[in-house]
């Protein structure tokens, strides 16, 4: 067996996925008739061929046009029930699933509407071996007055479905978007005990992750790939295990790296560094979880042993419990 197959076959989990970026171009056109929401697009080929992204926002702009087809419980159940088919066809035991809440509320459609539906699906997973939480995150091209309103909208949920809704996370637009920008909410997030992430270092600069860790003091940072620029940075990543979630094909499409042998996954990992495999929006990427791994073994040369530890990194770095892994929670 190669190695590809190896880390095909196990058992993995995956940190880093939003559930509207799992969202294909079949079931967009299947919702949007459903829905009669109208495209901008008049087949699945012709969206299809606008996945070419030059960078982050490019892409930004095509993904929010496929997520305005989502408007039921119903809607936002499907999506997510098709992510689980694709996860559990590889493998993955464990998902921490993001969602963008404010690209639906804006659109008139609940909080409770879409947390509902993403539940459903994931309660049905859970029955079929998949465990798995959800990190709710704020747009940062919008104010931190909006993600502030988000938050309190969101605050019965998080008792309702603590099992499930256990952090926030930050993701759009990065470049100048900082961090910075949003320390208020996420203190608050604090206080009431969730998990804290951040998409920070993809586009940005290491001042960026410095700001995550230090203002808004995440659990793990979201990419994190442009940290290898700051040598004393990954030292303190090292050292303090705050993990990266990282997501190669996301960051060969968004153009972050122009060649995936050029990705810094390698070094970070060898500089000890507790890097992660993850899909980002496999649905506009090329791939889902293990296809991650199968580009990223071939492009960066892994060893058996790097791959078993980045498995490994994907349960230590996960925000379940070993009692609610083992089902006595
Ligand atoms: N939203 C969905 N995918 C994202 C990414 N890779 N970076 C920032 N925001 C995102
Ligand atoms: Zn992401």
């Amino acid at each position: 067996t190669t190695l590809a197959d190896k880390a095909a076959r196990a058992p993995k989990a995956e940190l880093h996925i939003h559930v509207e970026g799992s969202l294909e171009p079949e079931l967009i056109f299947k919702l949007a008739q459903r829905n009669g929401v109208k495209l901008a697009y008049d087949s699945i080929d012709a969206l299809r061929a606008a996945y070419a992204f030059t960078d982050l926002q490019s892409f930004l702009d095509i993904y929010y046009a496929g997520a305005s087809v989502l408007l039921t419980e119903q809607d936002f159940h499907d999506m997510t029930a098709a992510y689980v088919e694709r996860a559990l066809a590889d493998n993955v035991v464990h998902a921490e699933i993001f969602f963008d809440p404010q690209t639906h509320t804006e659109r008139g459609v609940a909080i409770e509407t879409v947390v509902a539906g993403i539940e459903r699906a994931l309660a049905d997973a859970e029955a079929r071996g998949m465990t798995s939480k959800l990190i709710l995150c704020f747009l940062r091209h919008l104010s931190e007055e909006d993600a502030l309103a988000t938050f309190d909208a969101a605050l019965p949920l998080f008792d309702t479905y603590r099992h499930r809704l256990i952090g926030v996370g930050l993701d759009s637009s990065e470049r100048g978007h900082p961090p910075s920008k949003f320390e208020r909410v996420f203190a608050k997030a604090r206080a009431k005990g969730l998990k804290l992430v951040a998409h920070a270092g993809e586009e940005g600069p290491p001042s960026y992750i410095y700001e995550a860790l230090d203002l808004l003091k995440v659990d793990r940072v979201d990419h994190g790939v442009r940290s290898i620029e700051d040598p004393a940075l990954v030292t303190r990543l090292a050292d303090t295990r705050v993990a990266l979630t990282v997501c190669p094909l996301s960051n060969l499409k968004l153009c972050v790296f122009d060649d995936l042998t050029k990705h810094t996954l390698k070094g970070l990992l060898d500089r000890g560094v507790a890097v992660t495999v993850n899909s980002d929006d496999p649905a506009y990427f090329g791939g889902y979880v293990n296809q991650n791994y199968l580009a990223t073994i071939d492009a960066l040369k892994l060893s058996d042993a790097d791959v078993y530890t980045i498995v490994k990194n994907g349960f230590e770095a996960s925000f379940i419990t070993d009692a609610e892994r083992a089902g006595f929670l």
